[in-house]
């Protein structure tokens, strides 16, 4: 079944059935103000944070599904019949003589929904323009038929009673007797004082008269009726309610007269302030809600703020585009798939339908792993973040899990216990350090000294460093790093006494970026101490080799986990690519290694975490994924920020079929003519698809906010397509199925707009025969810096 298609020249998905599986969402704003937009105009907005800043109420997992939203209601005066622009809540018949029709175009920062109904056409437009802390809803409103119409239009949002989530959604009586609102000259002004905050947004229409307005929810709807069928749409009025505590809403009506073929353009602006005085967020004065709307709710001006907002995800894309015989590919990786990086990278795991509603904080590996994907296209604001968490890395080198970017004060922060830290996350450092290093070639940010999070300093290289000490400082009895609370699967628990392979490979990874980051700045103790280090992890890691794979882990008892002798839990995904990833295994194991993987966890939707999933406890090793049933989620799913790893491992062993394969299982646009199975947006990547040993094998769950996204791009543009920054230059690395011809990357590099053109004339998978810069012919398959100019044509043979 297929709900909708790609509009890769308007860079839009555009949704031609709105009764999708589960909601498809999009992303409007930034982190000042955003929010969350399905195609039945579900979703919410917040004003700085997701969890403390929420004006627009989400009842989660609510039923329907994405309830509540930003709705407008419109009513024919004359016979009473109302529907909604978007599909749901009113919900008429889809099919039958008199359908409703519905088409929702997901754009780059806005959606457009559009309705047509009883003679009645509508589009809204939903954004929120560049900077500003408000968003439209611009309604045309046309009537394509021969009668002159009155059609009433009535807005409707639920505003939240207290912008702290919890104490909206669970402290009813509290958050229920604080809230106000009221109307007057066209605005809603709500307000209320909280103990923690003052908080305050104002609500307006624009191009059309207030005919009647509702502030208070249940007055709007009505006793025991729900937002099908609201009472003051029902009446044609609203009631003129004033909020007085318990629930307020935002619904102004207006009424038009449609002469046949005429259309109106109305506004509907929501923001956050007061309508009549400035407003100070501590951070900055907020014009009054009128001074906004005045300037900013025109027809010229919305038109002109949603291409702005177009140019500028043009602009944020531009600095990576590919070609190759793949157009799934290149619909992705062009648009969605990069704009969901940017979308993961902005809001982590906070802002989401799914995700913990209340988390502002930034997962600490997660950040690190997100700055992957957007290095290239927003250098700046990946240092920034990287040096956000550098300094939520504590002097023993371990990290804080989670980094709150809105109050984290260096040099203050507690330091976790050993048995709190995640043996992981402070790992990840060197990799995002290095490929910032790398795509900016400023060798001058590892010395930059930046505070550790409980006390102290040190420069980058210095942190890096005391990450590695740290995880060699707490190994096991077998030479591996201690698990501790948990490694990047959240739900394994190894604990201090059991050992993680996970993270002694992650470790090993970091050695060796560490040792090469270190010799560029001409450090040749620490690079030597890297090296020494190395060698002696690796006679470790040799004890981990199970005979066809490594183990996952060695348990508190000593038993290993993730190994063949196992009924359950026998083989594991993550060591056995990271083994390949990190550089520890020799050729032949990791061959061996991959080969095994195919064999056990590889299906046609991608490579499952483990097999098989695991239904019992065992001794001395935490398995909080058996709260998952088998097949589902860390327990055997296809967790797919994981199968991009097995992308990058197949990729650098020169599998260019294999790699390809996995890419292609959980390539979303792929799936876009099955849309009915996996269910979520064919646009975005999710966390993860039920696994082979599910009832629902295929299924996929979690969209937008993920590694998946993260990882993947870099799979697919590094390692795959194979152009990736170095020290030296931009290295082109293909690994390409052998049936591919050539492709083009065109990429900016350090300044320089760069185009990448490679040629595979004897269709082989890897192998750089020839390499040229402007003509130039270059050993080896480096593209060095020194020879690119701003828009330079690099020129790739394989064979
Ligand atoms: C989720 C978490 C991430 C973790 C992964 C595997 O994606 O956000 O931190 O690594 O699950 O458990």
């Amino acid at each position: 079944m297929r709900y909708g298609h790609f509009d890769d020249d308007a860079r839009e998905y555009v949704i031609t059935r709105p009764d999708t599986p589960r909601a498809w969402s999009n992303y409007l704003g930034s982190r000042r103000y955003g929010g969350i937009v399905t195609q039945n105009a579900g979703g919410y907005s917040f004003y700085r944070s997701g969890g403390t800043g929420r004006l627009l109420r989400m009842r989660f997992n609510g039923v329907p599904q994405d309830e509540s939203g930003r709705y407008v209601y419109l009513r024919d005066d004359v016979t009473g019949d109302f529907w909604s622009a978007s599909w749901q809540p009113v919900g008429k018949p889809l099919d039958g003589p008199g359908a409703y029709r519905a088409t929702v175009r997901h754009g780059l920062g806005y959606s457009v929904l559009e309705s047509s109904y009883a003679g009645i056409d509508t589009e809204m437009t939903m954004f929120v323009p560049r900077d500003q802390a408000f968003e439209h809803w611009s309604l045309r409103i046309t009537n394509t038929g021969a009668e002159p119409r009155v059609i009433s239009a009535f807005s409707y949002a639920e505003l939240a009673n207290d912008w702290g989530f919890r104490q909206d959604l669970e402290n009813l009586q509290y958050s229920q007797y604080v809230v106000r609102a009221d109307y007057r000259d066209g605005f809603i002004h709500r307000v209320n004082r909280t103990r923690a905050a003052t908080s305050e947004c104002w609500f307006a229409l624009s191009g059309a008269e207030v005919v009647s307005f509702d502030t208070d929810r249940d007055a709007f709807l009505g006793a025991y009726r729900t937002t099908a069928a609201p009472l003051a749409v029902e009446k044609g009025e609203c009631s003129g309610s004033e909020t007085w505590g318990d629930n307020a809403c935002a619904s102004l009506h207006t009424r038009l007269e449609l002469a046949p073929g005429e259309t109106r353009q109305i506004v509907f602006t929501l923001g956050v302030g007061s309508p009549d005085e400035p407003w100070d967020d501590g951070d900055a004065v907020l014009p009054p809600g009128r001074e906004l709307v005045a300037a900013h709710a025109t027809p010229e001006r919305i038109a002109a703020e949603v291409d702005a907002l177009r140019e500028e995800w043009a602009a944020r894309l531009a600095p990576l585009h590919v070609t190759t015989p793949d157009p799934q590919l290149d619909s992705m990786v062009n648009v969605w798939h990069a704009y969901q990086t940017h979308m993961t990278f902005n809001w982590s795991r906070g802002v989401s339908l799914i995700e913990a509603g209340d988390r502002d904080g930034l997962g600490f590996r997660d950040t690190a792993q997100d700055i992957l994907a957007i290095v290239h296209s927003i250098p700046d604001a990946a240092q920034e973040r990287l040096n956000l968490l550098l300094t939520g890395q504590t002097a023993e080198g371990g990290a804080l899990p989670l980094v709150h970017p809105l109050t984290h004060t260096p040099g203050k922060e507690q330091a976790p216990q050993l048995e709190q830290y995640r043996s992981d996350d402070a790992l990840w450092l060197p990799m995002s350090v290095t490929a910032l290093v790398n795509e900016t070639g400023d060798l001058d940010y590892l010395s930059t000294t930046l505070p550790y999070a409980d006390a102290g300093e040190d420069t980058v290289l210095g942190h890096l460093v005391q990450a590695l000490r740290f995880s060699l400082e707490h190994r096991g009895a077998h030479g591996l790093v201690q698990g501790l609370a948990a490694d990047w699967n959240d739900c394994l628990q190894f604990g201090v006494e059991g050992e993680s392979m996970f993270s002694t490979f992650l470790l090993a990874n970091g050695l060796r970026a560490v040792s090469e980051l270190a010799a560029l700045i001409g450090d040749g103790s620490v690079a030597a101490w890297c090296v020494e280090q190395l060698s002696l992890l690796l006679e470790a890691i040799e004890g981990a080799w199970d005979g066809e794979w490594y183990v996952r882990g060695i348990s508190a008892v000593g038993v290993p986990l993730g190994s063949a002798d196992a009924d359950e839990g026998r083989i594991y995904l993550e060591p056995n690519v990271w083994a390949v990833i990190s550089g520890a295994a020799s050729p032949g194991r990791a061959r061996q290694a991959m080969d095994a993987v195919h064999e056990h966890l590889s299906s046609e939707h991608g490579v499952a975490l483990c097999a098989p999933p695991h239904t019992r406890p065992l001794d001395g090793v935490g398995l909080s994924l058996l709260v998952f049933p088998p097949g589902h989620k860390e327990n055997g799913g296809i967790f797919c920020h994981a199968t991009a790893w097995a992308v990058v491992a197949e990729a650098m062993l020169g599998h260019g079929e294999r790699a390809y394969e996995y890419y292609r299982a959980y390539l979303p646009g792929r799936h876009n003519d099955d849309a009915g199975l996996r269910q979520t947006e064919p646009y975005v990547y999710s966390q993860f698809t039920h696994g082979p040993s599910s009832p629902r094998f295929g299924q996929s769950r979690n969209p937008w906010l993920t590694g998946a996204a993260s990882w993947t791009y870099v799979a697919v543009t590094q390692r795959i397509l194979g152009v990736r920054p170095v020290p030296t230059g931009l290295k082109v690395d293909p690994c390409v199925p052998a049936d591919w011809d050539g492709f083009t990357v065109r990429r900016d590099f350090r300044g320089r707009s760069v185009t990448i053109q490679v040629a595979n004339p004897d269709g082989v998978n890897r192998g750089v025969a020839m390499l040229s810069v402007d003509g130039t012919a270059v050993d080896g398959d480096i593209a060095p810096t020194d020879l690119l100019r701003d828009g330079s044509l690099v020129e790739v043979v394989l064979g």
